[in-house]
């Protein structure tokens, strides 16, 4: 008598008690996680919560130090990637790995190349990527060289790559964050045809709004282990959001004014026309005061990224002027504002906040080369860096092992609060600060606003650039908008809904 159940019942992935140790942090602990065959589960949880980790370890990349896996109801153990491919599990990273030189079919055929007797069979290979492509509308060309596709199609080259190599479970590691809006769509398609023609996927996210509108089943992480399974009908993003923190969400406010009369940054007249002649900048003009919030809200390339470019130094305006507390710096140096007093939260972190293979005293000191405490004299202090990345991750409660491990081992989260808690040191009088707390989870982004607000009640003078309204609204003192290059409205904070200001930013009613 067997009490196994039957074939076609077993989950396509079963995890038991799954704990993975690194040194100085538990990622996973005692993990369960049951998924359907045939089903889109997500799982989803702040950044630092385990999930990277737990589908690594699923898909062979990592070893579990504890628990066991079973695929299809049978128990099994991967030494590697390839243990797991044989077993039809697959997985797409949260950064793409193609090559850009290689066309798609060789990126495809990489590492499983198809044989014909001695030679490689590309023929073949050829006709099985379009056959892949046509049946689940992937509508990837094996012929185009992957360098010339956008984030989207590469995405959907990593997913064929997969399905090529059989995998019946796909594995996809926040697909979501490098896609805009309408490509986000397409993939959930390509997720529902995978999922009606009986393949299982796993996908990662902490956009919630998102997840519940793709996935069947819900699995929650927090700190390292599941806390809670659930069905998309039975919660709210709210909720959701609630069981990732593991407590009452927090609301983004001001509370009391502390707005003086102080100008600390005052934009007369700013025009930027750029290269093609076109005006990305249109006679913009403000005034932020110690103690204020300015935020502008926008649709996003309507010229905000290049507002802050130009406040930063990094690009030169065509007219207008730039004064900081009295002084003009419109021809100044990105370094001399910085040393000026103005901190600066960049858009992109990547590209522009973090070094990703330098350590977080590193990280602590960049931007920053001039300044205490990173210097004494002409000389770099690194005891002096040291002992303050310390202080930040303390006090902006950087979960990490160390201040000697590369930033690239910290979440998005965390990486987002060493920014924060370095452009906010040396008391600065201004601070740029945009979509800070994009990306991050919400109990970085409360850590994040709190910050804020005590660095507004200390007189720092703020200019918030956000994609998120509720952001926006409950921590601007004052808000406009723009669009097309120009501040067109200026909106009360206490009164304005998401709603008016979402229109606002469409330009809907306006005749320009
Ligand atoms: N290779 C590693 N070495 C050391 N610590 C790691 C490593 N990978 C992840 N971590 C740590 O494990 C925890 C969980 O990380 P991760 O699984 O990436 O979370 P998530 O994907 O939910 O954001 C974090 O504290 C992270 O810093
Ligand atoms: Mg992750």
């Amino acid at each position: 008598m067997s009490t196994e159940p039957p074939a076609g019942a077993a989950p396509a992935v079963h995890l038991t008690a799954i704990t993975k140790r690194f040194p100085g942090v538990v990622a996973n602990s005692d993990v369960n996680i049951s998924v359907r065959a045939g089903t889109v589960h997500a799982l989803v949880g702040e950044n630092g919560a385990g999930k990277s980790t737990l589908m690594k370890i699923l898909y062979g990349m990592q070893q579990p130090d504890e628990g066991t896996i079973a695929v299809n109801g049978k128990p099994v153990s991967f030494g590697s990637p390839a243990d797991a491919i044989r077993a039809g599990i697959g997985m797409v990273h949260q950064h793409f790995m193609l090559a850009d030189n290689l066309t798609v079919l060789e990126n495809v055929v990489l590492g499983s190349e198809p044989r014909k007797g001695v030679g490689l069979d590309f023929a073949a290979a050829h006709a099985r990527i379009k056959e892949i492509s046509d049946s689940y509308g992937l509508g990837v060309d094996p012929d185009r060289l992957v360098d010339d596709l956008g984030v989207g199609e590469r995405q959907r080259v990593e997913i064929l790559k997969v399905l090529y190599r059989g995998a019946r479970t796909l594995i996809l590691d926040e697909p979501t964050a490098v896609l805009v809006p309408q490509e986000v769509d397409e993939l959930f398609g390509n997720l529902r045809d995978l999922k009606a023609e009986g393949l299982t996927i796993l996908f990662i996210s902490h956009k919630l709004d998102e997840v519940l509108s793709v996935a069947d089943d819900i699995t929650v992480m927090r700190r390292g282990t599941t806390v809670a399974s659930v069905s998309p009908e039975d919660v709210t993003a709210r909720k959701l959001a609630e069981l990732m923190v593991g407590s009452a969400l927090p609301v983004p406010e001001l509370r009391e004014s502390t707005v003086t009369d102080e100008a600390v940054l005052s934009v007369e007249g700013l025009t930027l026309v750029g290269a093609d002649g076109r005006t990305v900048l249109n006679d913009i003009s403000f005034t932020i005061h110690a103690g204020e919030v300015l935020g502008i809200a926008g649709v996003e390339g309507n010229g905000q990224a290049e507002l802050v470019e130009t406040l930063m130094g990094i690009r030169s305006p065509t007219s207008g002027t730039i004064t900081l507390s009295g002084k003009d710096i419109t021809n100044e140096s990105t370094r001399h504002r910085r040393e000026a007093g103005v901190g600066y939260i960049p858009e992109d972190r990547h590209r522009q906040g973090v070094l990703l293979e330098a350590t977080l005293w590193e990280n602590r000191i960049l931007g920053h080369q001039t300044r205490k405490p990173n210097v004494r004299g002409p000389l770099l202090d690194r005891r002096g860096a040291k002992a303050d990345t310390e202080r930040i991750v303390v006090e902006y409660d950087v979960r990490t092992p160390g201040i000697d491990v590369n930033a690239a081992a910290l979440s998005g989260g965390n990486q987002q609060k060493l920014i924060v808690g370095r452009e906010m040191s040396g008391a600065p009088i201004l601070l740029i600060a945009s979509h800070p707390t994009r990306g991050v989870d919400v109990g970085a982004q409360a850590a994040i606003w709190e910050h804020i607000r005590r660095a507004r009640a200390d007189h720092l003078a703020v200019l918030l650039i956000s994609a998120d309204l509720d952001e926006l609204i409950g921590m601007s003192d004052t808000l406009s908008v723009i669009l097309r290059g120009r501040l067109v409205a200026d909106h009360d904070p206490a009164t304005v809904t998401p709603e008016q200001l979402g229109s606002a930013m469409t330009g809907a009613g306006r005749e320009d």
